[in-house]
């Protein structure tokens, strides 16, 4: 008798021949931890600073609405960063690509937001590399859907070649079991890991997340940071970074999303706050909260239709972002033993005045990757 063939393999057959929108997901870990993560954060203690109740990273995008919400946020033109930043990703990575040509590199896109980014890399990786594979990751399924039709519809990158993956990829124990699949398919081939849009910058502990993920990296794989940047440290400067995100609809919209989605919580954006803080003298901090200034306590239910109480003053952190310093950079990338390959810094240019805020594009190695790269990390560095 023969053995039946898994699904698996007869999967990718039977989407091709079929016009339904299919598209396919490996999900990494249980949804419903993930739901009794966000219920208890909500659940935190009183602050009056947005350091108690709090939606941690991937849980401002985790659901179809944040997905909508950051999706129109993004095409809103009143959002300068991410409009400039998306036009300059192309110019940059154009200069750091030479790196990674050739290379034969696989594409693992960590947080894949809209995929107009992994579509610009995709395109210019498979000119070496055929057969590659591009394996985007995020937690929030809907955001993976929406993100790989851009290259794999938009730019014709094969379907077949594509495996979405939702993990939280901040979690050690999720990011080493990515690491083994990973080594299962692609075997000793390199890996050019993403992290843009300065998704970095949105974790408590930056330095953390980039611990976590610097662990998987093989001597062969290299890691893509796009940070947010600035040449000032003051306070002044800190409330213009806070600013900045002010300034759009759509960004208050997205960054209320996750509140909204998961709670009974009626928001008004006038009790939606912008705090910018220098943040251990080498990066600007942006904190953007919630906070009961009616006069009166609150009352929220959560997803588990408990209730949380919120006194007068109290806060709920729905996001956090940051801007770097050269130095703060540095200390990052050393601690985790990464070394610049290649930095492509740039100021914005949209304001009349000189403005301090810009962004950064790294090709970063793993320390194991050989010494070459140490003169140009000096240089780097110098600037
Ligand atoms: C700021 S967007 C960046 C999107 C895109 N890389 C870009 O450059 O425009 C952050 C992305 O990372 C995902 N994300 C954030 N935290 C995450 C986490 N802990 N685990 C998995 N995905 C996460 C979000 O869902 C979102 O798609």
């Amino acid at each position: 008798m023969t053995e039946p063939v898994p699904v698996v393999q007869k999967l990718d057959q039977a989407m091709a021949s079929d016009d339904f929108a299919w598209s396919m997901v490996l999900v990494g870990e249980d949804q419903a931890d993930k739901l009794a993560t966000l219920t208890a954060d909500l659940r935190g203690p009183f602050s009056s600073t947005g350091d108690g109740k709090r939606i941690t990273s991937g849980f401002s995008y985790w659901g179809i609405a944040p997905t909508i919400a950051w999706a129109n946020a993004t095409n809103d033109p009143f959002y300068l960063v991410m409009k400039v930043g998306t036009e300059s990703f192309l110019r940059h990575w154009r200069k750091l690509r030479p790196h990674v040509d050739n290379g034969g590199f696989h594409l693992v896109s960590l947080g894949v937001g809209t995929g107009v980014k992994d579509r610009t890399v995709l395109s210019d990786l498979r000119k070496h590399n055929r057969d590659m594979y591009y394996i985007p990751v995020d937690m929030s399924s809907e955001m993976l859907r929406m993100g790989t039709l851009e290259p794999v519809r938009g730019a014709r990158f094969p379907m077949s070649q594509t495996l979405p993956v939702q993990l939280d990829f901040s979690i050690d124990d999720n990011i080493e079991k990515l690491a083994q699949m990973l080594t299962r398919l692609v075997g000793d081939e390199p890996i050019l890991f993403t992290l843009t849009g300065n998704t970095l910058a949105n974790f408590e502990s930056d330095e953390e997340l980039l611990g976590t993920l610097t662990q998987v990296l093989r001597p062969q794989d290299r890691l893509l940071l796009e940070v947010a940047s600035t040449t000032r440290l003051d306070q002044e400067t800190a409330d213009a970074a806070a600013d900045e995100y002010h300034q759009t609809r759509a960004f208050a919209e997205f960054v209320t999303s996750a509140l909204r989605y998961n709670t009974d919580l009626k928001i008004s954006n006038e009790l939606v706050k912008f705090v910018g803080e220098v943040e251990n003298d080498d990066a600007l901090l942006v904190k953007i909260l919630w906070q009961n200034d009616t006069g009166e306590e609150i009352r929220m239910e959560l997803p588990d239709h408990t209730e949380v109480v919120l006194p007068v003053g109290d806060t709920i952190r729905l996001y956090t972002t940051r801007k770097y310093s050269t130095a703060r950079l540095k200390r990052l990338t050393e601690s985790c033993k990464l070394t610049p390959v290649e930095a492509i810094q740039s100021q914005f240019r949209y304001t009349r005045r000189p403005n301090p805020f810009g962004l950064e594009l790294l090709l970063l190695a793993p320390e194991a990757a050989g010494e070459r790269e140490h003169s140009l990390a000096d240089d780097i560095w110098a600037t």
